[in-house]
């Protein structure tokens, strides 16, 4: 299947000229390198940076990850989005201070609390030399491109099918350097869009250039649906004071903070929401639409998001179960989500 080492060559001297200079490549602490590959997940460098920056310098090692209240850790994600990181790096590190360390194996690293098989391959790889392939969305574009794969990247067959082909081109002697190699040449590169073949080293090579295969390649056999969810945020305001709640359920945004909140499968009208069970425990006798169809677009699903202010003389007691009252300047204590966080934003 492989022509010879030429791509891993190809693919290290191009890094070598065109390499990012990123703070957790200076450094060959695992626990560094950790925190940064769960940044990275679902997060684009640019964006991941200044949080790896911030995080590090408030959570050094381990320890003090440890240490920490999981409320804290969330607090220093906030914005970033796919909470569940944050809480599975918190469990994480509680399971690597209890075994006396971080773990130095692959199999070591891939048990830890929020680590796949991508993660596992770069943590080993790149801070301990363990000859492991990355694979992930700029893997399989460069790869089906370069070798004209048609197979589609998200069926079982093409997922074993670019996980060998990615292992047997590994440079087994720096692991690493060929793993971050191909991160960054896929992402500086090989471009989903309007790659740049004119520059390329690989160009002479590359199936999909000769064939003019560039927007066929990678091949995805079908989408992920994408549901719509309708929120109804119920801002209630008495003097300096609000409610807010924890999310609980298994769901995103767990663990974070909110304002009261209705969920419905379509856009409910003033009407309706007077009609539910939280809007009359809360008991106001003022209602006022202020932000309507706030749209946020996460993975696979589009939240259409309506802000209500609320008023009444009293808070009703006892308060709707879960909620809890705070000063409206305390909010900044509480993880809340970026819509949260722009939904309350004045105008
Ligand atoms: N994406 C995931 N891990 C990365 C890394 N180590 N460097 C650059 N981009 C990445
Ligand atoms: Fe990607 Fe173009 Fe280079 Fe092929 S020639 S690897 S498509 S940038």
């Amino acid at each position: 299947m492989i022509m010879d080492s030429f791509f891993s060559k190809a693919l290290i001297s191009w890094y070598q000229e065109h390499q990012r200079f990123l703070p957790w490549r200076c450094t060959s602490d695992p626990y560094a390198i950790w925190i940064s590959e769960i940044i990275l997940q679902q997060t684009r460098v640019a964006q991941g940076l200044d949080y790896y920056n911030r995080f590090m310098a408030r959570f050094p090692d381990v320890e003090t990850l440890a240490q920490a209240s999981e409320d804290e850790v969330l607090l220093y994600w906030q914005g970033l989005g796919y909470y569940s990181r944050a809480r599975n790096l918190h469990f994480a590190a509680h399971q690597i201070v209890e075994q006396g360390g971080f773990p130095k194996t692959y199999e070591g690293v891939r048990a830890l609390k929020g680590v796949g098989d991508y993660t596992a391959a770069a943590i080993s790889s790149i801070a301990f030399g363990l000859p492991y392939a990355v694979v992930d969305g700029n893997v399989y574009r460069v790869l089906s491109r370069v070798f004209g794969v048609d197979i589609p990247i998200d069926s079982t067959q093409g997922k074993k099918y670019f996980a060998q082909l990615a292992q047997e081109l590994i440079d087994v002697d720096a692991p690493g350097l060929y793993n971050q190699s191909i991160m960054d040449f896929g992402a500086l590169q090989c471009v989903p869009k309007s790659p740049n073949c004119d520059t390329c080293p690989l160009q002479d090579r590359c199936v999909a250039h000769a064939q003019h295969k560039l927007d066929a390649l990678p091949v995805k056999s079908h989408k992920t649906k994408v549901t719509h969810r309708y929120f109804h945020y119920l801002n209630v305001r008495i003097g300096d004071e609000m409610l807010l709640h924890q999310r609980k359920a298994d769901d995103i945004w767990k663990n974070l903070y909110e304002v009261p909140l209705v969920e419905a499968d379509h856009r409910m009208s003033v009407d309706e929401l007077t009609q539910t069970t939280l809007f009359r425990q809360l008991a106001c006798n003022q209602i006022q639409l202020v932000k309507e169809q706030v749209k946020h677009v996460l993975s696979h699903r589009v939240i259409f998001a309506d802000l209500y202010i609320l008023s009444a003389s009293q808070w009703p007691s006892p308060l709707p179960a879960g909620y809890f009252k705070l000063k409206v300047s305390d909010l900044g204590h509480y993880a809340i989500s970026r819509l949260m966080d722009i939904i309350l934003q004045e105008k």
